[in-house]
């Protein structure tokens, strides 16, 4: 009997709080306007949203097996999200479904469109791929309802979207630094938030080789490891550690397969013929001098590069291509090109006999020794396209002439985007002075100046024509990783630069503006935390920068953050709301202490930023 009443009022007890829970829990809606921005969104606030909850079904088309995929990735992104991973299952008329769909007569292969009232969502992608693209839309306008005793909803609304451009790049360096699988995975899942499409693996450098050749097994056994690495250019000190680590061919297989659920092409670039120390050391016979060589421990552009003019050494060039091709199968195959100092093909006697063979002679603009590898990488080009790829490479191919069906990038500056296009060769565009995610003197702009830098650079040059602009497929970022030895680092150099870097990709010019960027950043980077991505958390700190400006002995002084309203002295006091509220930018006299803090919105401060005004100056 007393058991009976126990249980009872034990009964009456988790009703009552499970009522509580459903009455203080708060529906949150979201916002279809995300990062990257897309096309066109009508969005009524106001209206019924769609309610995510636990009877949510995700439904695919029934055999579709890409589309089930995509269906699990939604359900998986959910439960990141808000806490839960809805059912997964085929077609359905039920209610209160999140409904995937392909329909051709959306006119993009990677576009759709997304409709969400109160009953239901539905994505209609121009092809499963274009799903994808809505499924990362819906993703990134959820808020974070994980843990929180809140429920999230899709606002009513309609996204038709598609992107600007077919080619949207990251590339990463593992030739620096070495990072493992699981971690190039990670990054694979940062792209496919950004709509990314391309992953470019730039796999081999002079200080290690990180990809498994079976014909060639020392350039990893050897290649892959060095003694030491430079970590202070200013005293040239080094860590003294080894450094070392590859990626079997079997694992390059698994990222492919990684990458290609996620809708993303890994292009693995091999960068010859300079940036082959490690080759050089592992087998000195493909060089001019024939070495001795050493495995580089410190950063920069070195006179030892393959030999130009060897028949074993152009051997050894399409053998490992056509191991590479074998892995990856992607339609680009990137044969770098960049930083080939020519020192020793000017005396090395294979090189200048093979010169004299081919009949180069020196051009007004082509050296004979850049005809000569232009010569090399159109004999590995021919290879390439005998498998029915298409070569790569960095602008310095333009240098010695552009082999026929040559895609370039233009790294160097934006120019060589313009003359690439204008010889009729497609080009895409990552030039180091905006898209170099980890370049200290173009890219060194802290806080939001650093996304400003990426976001404010527009990729089309304006010189071309309409048919020009044709040849203009797409832009990427890299991460060259010489001082990037951890990925805490990794994800501070390139979170939420991709953001800004994923708005030139897949934004239409007329959609972008970087303040209302800068508001739809905020929830993203709430999803960056929920995932456990790092991200530079200078963003939320003051910056100060001073520009040149017209007065003499004055400075413009900018002042940025994305934690609060900002208040600064310029008497050396203790900056507080009593001080002057910034803005926008001020003229102050060189030599000034400026002392600059923001208030967050729950009241609480930044750490205060102290500057002495002029001492740096920055050109815009
Ligand atoms: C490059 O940055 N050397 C392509
Ligand atoms: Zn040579």
């Amino acid at each position: 009997m007393k058991n009976r009443l126990i249980k009872r009022i034990l009964v009456v007890a988790m009703i009552a709080a499970c009522s509580w829970a459903v009455i203080s829990a708060k529906t949150i809606t979201g916002n279809l306007n995300v990062v990257p921005q897309p096309y066109s969104v009508t969005q009524d606030l106001e209206a019924a949203p769609f309610v995510i909850n636990k009877s949510t079904i995700i439904a695919y088309p029934e055999g579709n097996a890409v589309m089930q995929r995509n269906a699990e990735f939604l359900a998986s992104y959910i439960a990141k999200s808000c806490g839960f991973a809805p059912r997964v299952a085929p077609e359905s008329k039920a209610k209160r479904a999140i409904v995937l769909a392909v329909d051709a007569g959306i006119g993009n292969s990677e576009g759709y469109r997304l409709k969400c009232d109160k009953n239901g969502v539905t994505i209609t992608g121009g092809s499963e791929v274009g799903v994808f693209y809505g499924i990362q839309t819906l993703y990134k306008s959820l808020p974070i309802t994980k843990d929180t005793g809140n429920v999230a909803a899709v606002p009513a609304g309609e996204v038709n979207d598609m992107p600007r451009f077919t080619y949207r790049g990251f590339m990463l360096d593992v030739g620096r630094h070495f990072y493992p699988v699981e971690y190039i995975k990670e990054v694979i899942d940062m792209l496919a938030m950004h709509n990314i499409n391309y992953f470019h693996w730039h796999l081999t450098e002079d200080q290690g080789w990180r990809i498994e050749i079976k014909k060639y097994p020392r350039l990893t056994e050897v290649g892959s490891v060095r003694k030491r690495t430079l970590i202070d250019q200013k005293t040239q000190t080094y860590d003294e550690t080894p450094h070392s680590g590859y990626y079997t061919q079997e694992e390059a297989r698994e990222v492919v397969a990684y990458a290609a659920e996620r809708h993303i092409t890994v292009i693995p670039e091999i960068d010859l013929p300079g940036h082959m120390m490690a080759a050089l050391v592992a087998y000195p016979e493909l060089g001019c001098t024939g070495g001795p060589y050493e495995m580089p421990c410190r950063w920069g552009v070195f006179d030892d590069v393959l030999c130009g003019g060897s028949e074993a050494t152009l051997q050894f060039a399409k053998d490992v291509l056509s191991e590479i091709m074998d892995i990856f199968p992607s339609p680009y195959i990137h044969i770098g090109g960049d930083e080939c100092p020519k020192k020793h093909w000017k005396t090395c006697a294979k090189c200048q006999a093979k010169i004299k063979e081919l009949g180069l002679e020196d051009t007004a603009e082509h050296s004979k020794e850049n005809q000569l590898q232009t010569y090399f990488m159109g004999e590995v080009g021919k290879l390439i396209n005998s498998r029915g790829r298409k070569m790569m490479g960095w602008d310095e191919m333009l240098e010695g002439g552009l082999a026929p069906g040559a895609t370039v990038m233009s790294w160097t500056s934006p120019k060589p985007a313009a003359k690439t296009a204008r010889l009729h060769h497609d080009v895409v565009v990552t030039p180091i002075q905006y898209l170099y995610f980890s370049n200290p003197y173009h890219n060194g702009r802290k806080g939001i100046k650093s996304l400003q830098r990426v976001y404010n650079f527009e990729p089309m040059p304006s010189e071309l024509t309409a048919d020009e602009q044709k040849y203009v497929i797409g832009t990427q970022g890299c991460l060259w990783t010489e001082w990037t030895r951890d990925t805490v680092k990794v994800e501070w150099q390139i979170l939420p630069r991709m953001a800004a870097l994923s708005e030139l990709q897949w934004a239409q010019p007329e959609n972008k503006d970087f303040n209302n960027f800068l508001q739809r950043l905020t929830p993203l980077l709430k999803v960056y935390d929920s995932r456990g991505f790092g991200y530079r958390k200078d963003l939320h700190e003051v910056y100060v920068q001073c520009f040149k400006c017209k007065y003499e002995g004055k400075s413009r002084v900018e002042l940025t953050t994305l934690a609060g309203e900002i208040y600064y002295t310029l008497d050396g006091s203790e900056p507080n709301k009593q001080s002057m509220r910034y803005y926008g930018n001020i003229v102050v006299d060189n030599g000034v202490i400026l002392k600059a803090v923001a208030y967050r919105p729950d009241g609480t401060t930044t750490p205060i930023a102290t500057e002495k005004i002029g001492a740096t100056v920055w050109t815009e």
